[in-house]
């Protein structure tokens, strides 16, 4: 597995571009089992996940193509002649559930596995399965697979999340299109790869309003056309890279991508000192003098600060002046990078969802060890505020959610590169 070796102390000057999304992609990508025709994404991100969907959506009898070094993802579902989404391929991606409604919707029966738990929790998707039985579904859990029915089609109904999970909003949506009558999902998510996602189904003839609020409600209708659509950024690795000249000193602009889909992060970023001035193609970030100041954070739905940069916002706190409390209440366990960012010399104790870190002066390299997708690119922001060489073993998680992240932190004076192993 390769490794990538950071060596820290230089400051950061320069401009990194945005990526599609890999979480809208990843919910757009099976929208193309609720058609028969074909269904273009423009803007794709380059990633092992897109990878992982591409396997299992071929597995299931569609078409992907991957045109333009893999911008774009050319789908269709046409030939489709398999309703089983084995575990071999679901178990490595959490996000394979998202065939259930679309092939649910569409033919009347699939099965697919159960993702199981991931490192950072348990993960259940029982709001999946509970939305599609609000829609008429029959479910039968069997040999870890879920085993789904829904004869004559899905039928329109009242869905209540118990909490607005952004996996079963976007499962239940897709699903919804195709149900006979008018479905309503009550305390919905209202991330914007779900107003990405209701954007597209649109464009394939579904009739939806309220996406990106709490109640979205969906006319069914009974057949979807094709479309092309261009996935959104990635608002994840904008503020990723936001953070890398907050944490390493300098200044940088992350080009594409609109911070108004940061939500509650780019007041936090300023707040600890750190200056975001929007500019024509993107956004500046700048930290000139001396160390940002101490911040708590309480990751929420959004708008709120999402889940998802709380790890790289911990790297910052890391160097700051003064304590912050990073409380972490989306996922139980999501706070597997402290031990590693301690081995490079940070002050953090976790007790439960919330984590106090005292800022030090100065990090130290040291190897440490990625664990999910958000840990590992957070030890690599914090590799380039730290003394010395920084090994960020195993970074195969990384490759599942960033690309080329060597490139465009080099291309900005990051002493970054990548060691290839067997
Ligand atoms: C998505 C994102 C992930 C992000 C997360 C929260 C994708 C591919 N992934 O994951 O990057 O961190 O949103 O913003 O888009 N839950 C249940 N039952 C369910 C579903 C979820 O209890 O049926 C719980 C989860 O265990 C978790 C919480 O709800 O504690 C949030 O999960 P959810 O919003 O569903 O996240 P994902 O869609 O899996």
């Amino acid at each position: 597995m390769d490794s990538i070796i950071v060596k820290g102390g230089t400051e950061l000057r320069g401009q990194i571009p945005i990526a599609g999304a890999k979480n809208a992609c990843l919910t757009l990508m099976p929208a193309t089992l609720l058609s028969d025709e074909p269904l273009t994404l423009t803007n794709a991100p380059r990633l092992s996940d897109i990878r992982t969907m591409t396997l299992l959506l071929q597995s299931l009898g569609a078409e992907v193509q991957s045109l333009n070094e893999g911008r774009v993802l050319a789908l269709s579902s046409h030939g489709l002649n398999n309703h089983k989404a084995d575990y071999d391929i679901v178990r490595k991606m959490r996000a394979s559930i998202l065939v259930l409604g679309p092939m649910l919707a569409r033919d009347g029966h699939a099965v697919v596995s159960l993702p199981g738990g991931c490192a950072i929790g348990a993960r259940p998707v029982d709001l999946h399965l509970t939305a599609l039985e609000a829609m008429g579904a029959e479910l039968e859990l069997k040999d870890g697979y879920v085993h789904a029915k829904a004869a004559g089609g899905l039928k329109g109904g009242i869905v209540d999340f118990r909490f607005a999970s952004v996996g079963a909003t976007e499962n239940a949506l897709m699903a919804a299109t195709l149900a006979k009558g008018t479905t309503v999902l009550n305390n919905a998510a209202r991330e914007p790869e779900i107003v990405d996602l209701a954007q597209c189904l649109r464009a394939m003839g579904a009739q939806i309003e309220g996406e990106g609020t709490s109640r979205i409600e969906i006319q069914g209708v009974d057949r979807l056309g094709g479309a092309t659509h261009r996935v959104v950024a990635d608002r994840i690795e904008m503020g990723t890279y936001m953070l890398a000249p907050a944490i390493a000193g300098g200044e940088v602009e992350v080009l594409g991508g609109s911070i108004e889909l940061l939500g509650a992060f780019v007041e936090k970023l300023e707040a600890a000192g750190v200056s975001v001035t929007p500019t024509k193609d993107g956004v500046l970030v700048s930290r000139k003098n001396g160390r940002v100041e101490a911040i708590d954070v309480t990751t929420e739905p959004y708008p709120g600060f999402p889940t998802d940069l709380q790890a790289q916002f911990m790297a910052m706190m890391c160097t700051a002046n003064g304590t912050s409390v990073l409380e972490e209440k989306i996922f139980e366990n999501r706070f597997m990078h402290a031990p590693e960012l301690i081995r490079m010399g940070a002050e953090i104790e976790v007790h439960g969802g919330t984590a106090t870190v005292t800022g030090v002066e100065r990090l130290r390299g040291a190897p440490v060890m990625a664990t999910d997708l958000r840990a590992s690119v957070s030890l690599i922001l914090a590799g380039l505020a730290a003394e010395g060489e920084t090994r960020v073993n195993r970074v195969y998680h990384l490759d599942r959610g960033y690309e080329s992240v060597e490139t465009k932190l080099g291309a900005c004076g990051a002493n970054i590169e990548r060691v290839k192993e067997e």
